[in-house]
């Protein structure tokens, strides 16, 4: 097993709109490639932020690992490229861990994004259009009347992802 260092650092805490299972599955890809990539003792950087400017809310994902050479990052996110050979066991990477990051982050309406440095290691970017907080409090004077006509079904105060 190899044991590496982990620093989280919150900066702010933006809100957006996300299919969670389908976000922790790209979390958990960048997070086994990096851990992949890294001698023991190195450290992965996680940072949350928003970027007010553009209203986008940012999560990046970097390591000290090998870096990727400028010839193999134009395919990294290519279904089924990889630089991760099968063993004896056949435990090679199967290629699909970024093509499927790329999807679900394109599906969100974001944005993923690469930089790396042999030697230094690889930074992934993911984007996410921010949405306002949202209210969980009840409403207790300003809502409308309802009369019966209306269908009060359909009503919900945050968005439904
Ligand atoms: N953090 C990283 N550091 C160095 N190389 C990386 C990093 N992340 C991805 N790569 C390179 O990109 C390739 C594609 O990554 P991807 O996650 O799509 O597939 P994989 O990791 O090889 O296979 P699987 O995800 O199925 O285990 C990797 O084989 C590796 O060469
Ligand atoms: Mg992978």
């Amino acid at each position: 097993m190899v044991r590496i260092g982990l620093d989280l650092k919150i900066q702010s805490e933006p809100y957006a709109s996300v299919n969670a299972g389908q976000v922790q599955q790209v979390l958990l890809n960048l997070i086994v490639n990096a851990r992949q990539a890294m001698q023991p003792g190195r450290m992965l950087t996680i940072v949350v932020s928003e970027n007010l400017d553009d209203g986008m809310a940012e999560v990046s994902i970097k390591d000290e690992g090998t870096g990727i050479p400028a010839e193999v990052l134009p395919h990294i996110f290519e279904r089924f490229f990889t630089t991760k050979k099968s063993d004896q066991n056949g435990q090679g990477g199967t290629g699909l861990g970024l093509a499927m990051c790329k999807d679900v982050m394109e599906s969100h309406g974001g944005r993923i994004r690469v930089e790396s440095a042999v030697g230094r290691g690889t930074r992934f970017t993911l984007r996410f259009p921010m949405v306002a907080a949202p209210t969980f409090g009840m409403k207790t004077n300003s809502s409308p009347k309802r009369t019966s006509q209306q269908d009060t079904s359909s009503v919900a105060e945050t968005p439904l992802v």
